[in-house]
């Protein structure tokens, strides 16, 4: 018999004789979990899905893949959700202004303007026990939250300077999705428009809308200073992002890849939190050397006129969460209302 159909027969036996039989251990398929984002991942949700990439694969010994999708590369901010619903996707960070499409509309609530005064306190109202009745909604929708991840006090920028809240009248303004956003910028007399983080880049260029407000890590990371010549340090808002995953698919992970998980999560979400701080930090001075952009930080009297101004939003909102919801929250955040 010539070698080379010896040498074909043999492998053709080792490929169909399992690996049981010969006395190795099959080796499953990798379990892969695709996480999907809309933003650059220098920042601190890109730079915290890399790691949680990382910490996962080793907790659980190659059990599971991750595959991260930064800078809306494989959804933009709806479809995201729409796909981890279905399943297409396993994980994502979105803005907690985001989940009024998925029928949850009481973390619109965390949008009233200057309701958190300081990272620390957003922080603990994130982890209250308050929020596992708004975890139950989500969860209600097949989403469940593993962590929430804040990235910190939002800015204002456009292109004219916002000192007064008067400055908003006619501006057409970007906003992420959350029925708050709408009203707060239907107060200050401008136009509000949702649009995707990763249309939004292209939409201030064109003049299709004015401004829009962010984080500064974002606005650096997205490069919005090429295209915005103002900016007000406002923080009238936050940006919190929820760790969230497909409750079906979590809820069937098999028992020793979960530990593993759970850990990368804990730790990413400790990594996150000293991230982000410090990233809008140095994005501000970053922002700042380009020379691109005119600054103003918001002194004591023109905050509280911006209170003034948007106060209105916190009373209307009342009709739509009811008045001991927003007192709960209130109690949370430390926000005491001003006497009017
Ligand atoms: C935005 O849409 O401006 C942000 O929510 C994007 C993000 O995920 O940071």
């Amino acid at each position: 018999m010539n070698n080379q159909i010896t040498r074909r027969a043999a492998l053709a036996l080792a490929a169909a004789v399992p690996a049981f039989a010969l006395g190795k251990p099959a080796l499953a398929d990798p379990i892969v979990i695709k996480f999907s984002h809309v933003v650059s991942p220098d920042a601190p949700k890109g730079k915290a899905a890399l790691l949680f990439k990382q910490l996962a694969e080793k907790y659980t010994d190659g059990k599971v893949t991750v595959e991260v999708y930064p800078n809306s590369s494989l959804y933009k901010d709806k479809e995201e959700l729409e796909a981890l619903q279905l399943g297409s996707v396993q994980l994502l960070a979105p803005s907690i202004s985001k989940f009024g499409p998925l029928g949850v509309k009481e973390f619109d609530v965390f949008d009233l303007p200057f309701l958190m005064s300081d990272d620390t306190r957003a922080r603990q109202m994130m982890a209250s026990p308050m929020m596992a009745e708004l975890n139950k909604k989500l969860e209600d929708k097949g989403v469940t939250p593993l962590a929430y991840w804040d990235n910190g006090a939002h800015v204002y920028t456009a292109n004219k300077p916002l000192i007064m809240p008067d400055d908003f009248q006619g501006m057409k303004m970007r906003i992420q999705g959350s029925k708050v956003l709408d009203a707060v910028a239907r107060q200050l007399g401008a136009i509000p428009q949702i649009i995707a983080i990763g249309e939004l880049y292209q939409a201030l260029q064109t003049g299709v809308v004015d401004g829009e407000d962010n984080v500064p890590s974002n606005i650096w990371t997205q490069k919005f200073y090429d295209v915005q010549k103002y900016l007000t340090v406002s923080h009238h808002g936050r940006l919190t992002y929820s760790l969230v995953t497909n409750t079906k698919f979590w809820n069937s992970l098999p028992a020793d890849v979960r530990p593993g998980l759970d850990r990368a999560v804990k730790e990413s979400t400790d990594f996150f939190d000293d991230t982000a701080a410090h990233d809008n930090d140095a994005a501000l001075e970053e922002i700042k050397a380009t020379g691109k952009m005119e600054f103003h930080v918001l002194t004591e009297t023109e905050k509280q006129a911006w209170i003034a101004a948007l106060m209105p939003v916190h009373r209307d909102m009342q009709s739509r969460f009811g008045k001991d919801f927003i007192d709960r929250i209130y109690k949370a955040s430390g926000f005491v209302p001003p006497q009017s």
